[in-house]
């Protein structure tokens, strides 16, 4: 990806936040100041336009009317997936399924992976850093172990452990792009390239890495990437799991249902092709377009002028907050994505969280879904500041301000 980090290189930030208007929020008689996008990002109009746009005019369940409504809203559908298909660069749209989000994705491949490919004993590799959406779906697979991929103190993975980690037991490597913790970039070119050497698949949690990436998933060479749509400014409930035809084929239904079955009887029942295989059930037709049209509504801005946007912001936030009497970064790795967790000596992130609050600025505290990673630090929670296309600088500004407020208060007790 060639990114410049160029102050210059941007899009009318003020027009752009016109089209949110949840921004306009007032919180205790301050503008609201939203920087938990690492949780879910904010809707464009043109996407809730979209949701009531499809209600209004062509709704209607998909590929099984020969009525009207059915035959456009089945073309929509199909459309938001090769909108999605080139979003991320996948070869076939037969190679892009839709589900329920990120989580959903990963419990797909754990679960259908599982039951051709995994043996009580075998093991998946994780990392260190990953949202327990990544791990979990792989410990319910029964006798499976994991194996981890451990990260340095500025939270890089070290890579060199991952060839010693692998051995005939291992099945497949499940790492995530972008930590929700820490905001560490992840090599995953390079991961595939070792894991392929392997003859093993790897599987992409994408939820951090679709909003604040240009994802090519041909040149990354990866064999699955999830990802969740109300974290690149569409709807809940849609998300999306790419996977490389030759392994989506090789996996059995994760669920069974209407529209992913070829023919039913009592004795036995084959499958539609691909992607509807894994789609069991009315998909989310309305949530599919709704994606489709944030996808469309990034793309106009510009992918990498938004990574762009975004890293300044981080860089910016770093220099900062670094003046914040005793505070603590977790995740400083170079290139790091648009995430910054902190805790400040003597407070508590849930004070912090709670003060911040108070002033407009919203953050997420907590573990963040992270456990391992606040057992790594021996810390219970950390305050994160996630930022998004339509933040801004002087934002930030507002958060270091916050911030020192917050330490003199404590101070003063
Ligand atoms: N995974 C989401 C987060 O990092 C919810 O906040």
């Amino acid at each position: 990806m060639s990114i410049k980090y160029d102050k210059s290189y941007t899009y009318d930030i003020e027009k752009v936040r016109k089209d949110f208007p949840i921004l306009q929020t007032e919180v205790y008689g301050n503008k609201l100041v939203y920087f938990d996008n690492g949780a879910t990002t904010q809707k464009p109009r043109c996407v809730v336009s979209k949701i009531e746009k499809n209600y209004f005019n062509t709704n209607a369940n998909v590929h099984r009317g020969v009525h009207f409504l059915s035959q456009q809203a089945t073309e929509e559908h199909e459309a938001a997936r090769e909108v999605v298909r080139s979003f991320i660069n996948a070869r076939h749209t037969h190679e892009i399924i839709f589900t329920r989000g990120t989580t959903e994705s990963i419990n797909l491949v754990a679960s259908s992976f599982g039951k051709t490919f995994l043996q009580p004993g075998d093991e998946v590799i994780v990392s260190q850093m990953e949202h327990h959406s990544n791990i979990v779906p792989w410990q319910l697979q029964s006798g499976v172990k994991l194996k981890v991929i451990p990260f340095d103190e500025k939270g890089a993975l070290v890579l060199d452990k991952l060839d010693e980690l692998i051995n005939e037991k291992t099945k497949i490597i499940a790492v995530t792009h972008i930590s929700n913790t820490l905001g560490t970039v992840n090599p995953i070119k390079k991961i595939a390239e070792i894991a392929h050497r392997h003859n093993l698949p790897v599987l992409v949690d994408g939820a951090q890495g679709a909003a604040h990436e240009i994802i090519n998933v041909q040149e990354l060479d990866v064999d699955f990437y999830a990802f969740s749509g109300h974290k690149v400014y569409g709807p809940t409930g849609i998300g999306v799991l790419y996977g490389k035809e030759e392994w989506l084929e090789k996996l059995q239904p994760y669920q069974g249902g209407g529209d992913m079955i070829d023919r039913v009887t009592f004795e036995k029942t084959t499958f539609a092709p691909l992607p509807f295989k894994f789609e069991a059930g009315t998909p989310d037709y309305i949530g599919s377009t709704a994606l489709a049209a944030a996808i469309k509504y990034v793309k106009s801005i510009g992918m990498d002028k938004i990574v762009n946007h975004e890293r300044n912001l981080t860089e910016y936030a770093y220099k900062k907050l670094s003046a914040v009497k005793g505070i603590h970064f977790y995740g400083t790795t170079g290139g790091k994505s648009s995430v910054i967790s902190f805790n400040i000596v003597g407070i508590h992130p849930y004070d912090v969280g709670t003060l911040l609050d108070k002033l407009g600025i919203a953050v997420r505290t907590g573990h963040h879904c992270a456990q391992p990673v606040m057992q790594t630090f021996g810390v219970e929670g950390m305050v994160r500041a996630s930022f998004a296309l339509y933040n801004t600088f002087e934002e930030i500004d507002q958060l270091a301000d916050a911030l020192h407020r917050i330490v003199s208060i404590f101070h003063k007790k």
